[in-house]
């Protein structure tokens, strides 16, 4: 039948393989160029043209765990291990606030104490009650000194539209797997936000790169309490795992659907000195050709963005810093294929070069001044803009 732009379609795992099969061998650049356009109808449809920021804040790469890929694993050796103080990630997410991000994404490796939760309530209330308080001086400054015209030049298209409730900066947590009671306490102190990917929807292929203690069962009942306790949930997966399959990859878009993820993330896995995944990938490729390796693996998680977003429709989709590592202009060409999300790292710069989950992490040297004007000229050059002033919710999860 014929397919209108903006629809969303219902595609099965044979479907959606095909496509992706399609991507994989470059057969068929009328067949991409379909997919990124109708991905691009139906980001439009939900989004418009406006691109939402998350500020990142990876505060302590302190972590228990010893996922087989990742660069601050428990047992990767050289990391200088850090935690921020608690007054310096509070002072991050005022300098968000006043800079028009509205949306802070809290990131750590896994440390499952009491004190680290403490340490996280602690952070969270403290952001939530001096940026709204912020906040509402900010207005009542804006008031003060001319109604509309201020408004406008300091906030973004859409700042008049926000909702009373959308005071201050709304609170993202990315710290992994925890009991659900955990969860309830930081829910209650104000957290409202919780990503957690998946990595990959096969349970094989997840024993395989993540040792025990870690389940792929048990991280799929961390994804439902985080639901249960009433988050929007935040998921993904890597591509181009060794040993992961097109089939696998398939079963990843139909699995976000499957658990009701609001926002999703993906990125392509790349190589880190030091980690199992990676001495297991040079093993099994050899003599691959690592450039174009990752312009491929590039091209498939867009398809998988593409895809994501023509199944599900209205959902957050990041424009993952991983595709910016792969191609200087990534996170763009992400946007124009189905992202409308970007995070920009506000991490201090002191912290950033600790913070190495892989190779050639872009801007390690930088700082959340030059990450923010950055992002915005890169919006600008693909015709977005940024939503600044709003939360950002997906309607779905406004509306369900
Ligand atoms: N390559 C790409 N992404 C990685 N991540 C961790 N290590 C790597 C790697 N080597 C991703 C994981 C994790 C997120 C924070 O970073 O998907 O969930």
């Amino acid at each position: 039948g014929s397919l209108i732009p903006g629809d969303t379609l219902d595609l099965d795992l044979e479907q959606i393989l095909g496509i992706l099969e399609a991507v994989w061998r470059r057969g068929d650049k009328m067949l991409e160029r379909a997919l990124y356009a109708h991905a691009d109808s139906v980001t439009k449809r939900f989004c418009g043209g406006a691109v939402y920021y998350r500020g990142l804040v990876e505060f302590s790469n302190v972590c228990q765990n010893d996922c087989s890929y990742c660069g601050i694993r428990n047992h990767q050796k050289d990391v200088w291990r850090y935690t921020m103080p608690e007054e310096e990630v509070v002072e991050v997410a005022k300098w968000a606030l006043e800079n028009g991000i509205r949306n802070i994404m809290l990131q750590s490796g896994e440390l499952h104490t009491e004190q680290r939760l403490e340490y996280l309530e602690r952070v969270v209330r403290a952001i939530r009650q001096e940026t709204v308080a912020q906040d509402l001086a900010m207005r009542a400054e804006r008031a003060k000194s001319g109604g509309a015209e201020a408004s406008h030049a300091s906030g973004g298209p859409v700042e008049g539209q926000l909702a009373d409730e959308e005071l201050g900066v709304v609170v993202s947590l990315s710290v992994g797997e925890l009991p659900i009671d955990h969860y309830e306490r930081l829910f209650r102190a104000g957290a409202r936000r919780y990503l957690i990917r998946i990595e990959t929807s096969n349970p094989d292929l997840y024993a395989a790169l993540h040792p025990p203690p870690l389940s792929w069962e048990h991280r799929v009942e961390c994804l439902r309490n985080l639901k249960k306790v009433g988050y929007m949930l935040g998921t993904g997966v890597m591509v181009g795992l060794p040993g992961q399959t097109l089939r696998d990859l398939a079963g990843d878009v139909l699995f976000f659907k499957e658990i009701k993820a609001d926002m999703i993330g993906m990125g392509p896995f790349i190589t880190q000195d030091g980690t199992p995944a990676t001495e297991k990938w040079t093993s099994l490729y050899p003599n691959a050709d690592k450039t174009a390796h990752m312009q491929a693996m590039f091209d498939l998680t867009t398809a998988m963005n593409a895809l994501v977003r023509i199944t599900m429709g209205n959902v957050n989709i990041s424009a993952t810093t991983a595709l910016q590592a792969v191609i200087p202009t990534g996170r763009e060409i992400a946007l124009e294929r189905g992202a409308n999300v970007v995070m920009p790292i506000l991490t201090p710069t002191k912290y950033r070069e600790s913070y190495q989950l892989y190779e050639g992490k872009p801007c390690i040297t930088d700082t959340a001044v030059q990450c923010r004007r950055c992002l915005d000229m890169r919006l600008n050059s693909v015709g977005k803009i940024s939503a600044a002033g709003v939360w950002g919710d997906p309607a779905s999860f406004l509306h369900p």
